[in-house]
């Protein structure tokens, strides 16, 4: 049986695996995360000091549709969220080695299941035969923005339950700083050598600025219900 793939690619804060989450729910597909891959090889750099990508085993499982990352026995789905992750995922992202050693992992995910991944290449190298490319983007201070409320949103219902996020309870940074590294995160994943972040010639461009989520996952899902005659 030939499974259907959807490539959703973009810059960091475009709303991308809000979005696919939510419509690979209502079409009953997998929703794959490749950033999560990225995050557990920047995981275990923060941890090591090295890359160790020969002794790195790691897996994907869904476990009632929801994707977990395992670094051998160990379920890192929840730490690889950590804010220093995210840098030092992005540092790894450009290493060519770690790109290579991850392209199959990702592959092998599109093989078993209707999929919608995301990521920064999935069109143009990991899926360039997917049934349909989009390429998801918004301004960077409408990205920087839902960031802000997403951190505050988060700080808040953590406090309310006493819970610690992110490894301590702070407040998030302020929106000018969250723009700051919204642009440097940009400027690393569209100018690094391998595999830079660019739209597949034949990738459906969206620009979500001033839209809600609903506007955009009913956007997204009536161009694949379209494509995919669904
Ligand atoms: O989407 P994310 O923020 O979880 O991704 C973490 C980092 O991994 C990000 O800096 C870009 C990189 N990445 C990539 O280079 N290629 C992908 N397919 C997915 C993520």
């Amino acid at each position: 049986m030939k499974y259907r793939s959807v490539a959703v690619d973009g810059p960091s804060g475009a709303g991308k695996s809000t979005i696919s989450r939510e419509v690979a729910g209502r079409l009953g597909f997998i929703y794959a995360d490749t950033g999560a891959l990225y995050r557990a090889v920047g995981l275990r750099f923060l941890e090591t000091g090295s890359l160790g990508l020969g002794s790195l085993e790691l897996s994907i499982r869904f476990v009632n549709g929801e994707q977990r990352v395992f670094d051998g026995g160990r379920d890192v789905t929840e730490e690889i969220r950590r804010h220093e992750v995210s840098k030092a995922a992005s540092d790894c992202s450009a290493l060519p080695e770690v790109r290579a050693f991850l392209l199959d992992r990702q592959r092998k995910l599109a093989e078993g299941y209707d999929v919608i991944m995301d990521g920064r290449d999935i069109g143009t190298v990991v899926l360039p035969e997917a049934d349909l490319k989009i390429f998801l983007t918004a301004s960077p201070e409408d990205r920087a923005r839902r960031r802000f409320e997403q951190l505050e949103r988060g700080y808040k219902i953590a406090r309310s339950r006493g819970v610690e996020p992110d490894g301590g309870l702070c407040p998030p940074p302020p929106y000018g700083r969250i723009l700051q590294d919204i642009l440097s995160r940009d400027h690393n994943d569209t100018t690094r050598e391998e595999a830079p972040l660019r739209p597949a010639p034949d990738a459906v461009f969206l620009d979500t600025t001033g839209n809600t989520f609903e506007q955009s996952a009913a956007i997204i899902e009536g161009l694949i219900r379209e494509r995919l005659g669904l």
